[in-house]
């Protein structure tokens, strides 16, 4: 196994030769050294049945398995299917996901520190995911804003992004939004916590998931904060040319790793859209989201 990994504060390193059957515990803990400090990993030239890609993720941690049924792989439940490609003329999974910024399961009370994307079906024009790295975008805004944002709570929920279920047609929207709101409560958080794997101080916030600020006593921010946040960081840049934003790209056989707590992404979709399927797990590792998180 070789870690290769871009020179400084770049992100992403990649691994060639990575057998997670055969891999030591030394080899897998290398591996996650470089997803925390490097934020993205692609182990290359891997070539897994379904069941294979779990029993990869679960050298790296406990799976979670994605709350809504839709989009579970039909054999392995713990794959979260990303496809426009029907089988058989079935809807496997959902497509179209995740096109807007967010951090995976930052909508629930304990989201997970690692995404495994493992893309199947890889499109030609418009492959690759955006990231933006909270960690680095937090040290990069201006002081007043820091001082700003110290000591305030953002509130977390699924609502905006929701997708409507097959099973859902013909139900009163408004059902539907309670459903939501009962089974996926919004979550409070800290507008920024510590990395509990390198220190550093995360901007736990995205354009997607994060529907406001609030002060220590749950009273909501009667400012713009939030949405200068979400302008300084990046997430409404739509060109996409911020400086903060990484395209990141991939070949088949590329299985991607990253760290759910420092980065934010969104999918790159188009209006005129590409076969794409794309398989992924996700893991909780031996910490929290933060050192406290309930
Ligand atoms: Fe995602």
């Amino acid at each position: 196994m070789e870690i290769t990994e871009r020179n400084g504060q770049a992100i992403g390193a990649t691994v060639a030769g990575f057998d997670h059957a055969a891999a030591s515990q030394q080899d897998v803990d290398a591996v996650k050294a470089a997803v925390y400090t490097k934020k993205i990993v692609v182990l290359k030239d891997q070539d897994l049945t379904p069941r294979q890609f779990l029993e990869l993720g679960k050298r790296f941690g406990r799976p979670e398995t994605y709350y809504e049924p839709m989009y579970k792989h039909p054999e392995v439940e713990e794959i979260f299917v990303s496809s426009n490609v029907p089988e058989d003329g079935k809807q496997i999974g959902v497509p179209k996901t995740g096109k807007f910024w967010h951090a995976d399961y930052q909508f629930m009370p304990d989201p997970f520190g690692l995404t495994f994307i493992y893309p199947q079906v890889i499109p030609e024009k418009n492959r690759g995911t955006y990231f933006i790295d909270m960690g680095k975008a937090y040290e990069a805004l201006p002081e007043d804003l820091k001082k700003e944002l110290a000591g305030t709570f953002a509130e977390h929920s699924v609502r905006k992004y929701f997708k409507i279920r097959p099973t859902d047609v013909y139900r009163p929207l408004s059902e539907i939004i309670e459903e939501v709101d009962t089974k996926t409560p919004p979550a409070v958080k800290p507008t920024t916590f510590t990395h509990p794997m390198t220190g550093e101080t995360v901007l736990y916030i995205s354009e997607g998931f994060t529907l406001g600020l609030q002060d220590e006593h749950g009273k909501p921010l009667e400012t713009d904060l939030l949405h200068r946040l979400f302008e300084a960081t990046g997430q409404l840049d739509d060109t996409f040319a911020h400086p903060n934003i990484h395209l990141q790209t991939f070949e088949k056989g590329d299985l991607l790793v990253w760290d759910n707590r420092s980065l934010i992404h969104r999918a790159r979709h188009t209006t005129t859209p590409e076969p794409t399927v794309s398989f992924r797990v996700t893991v909780h590792d031996e910490r929290k989201l933060y050192d406290g998180a309930a």
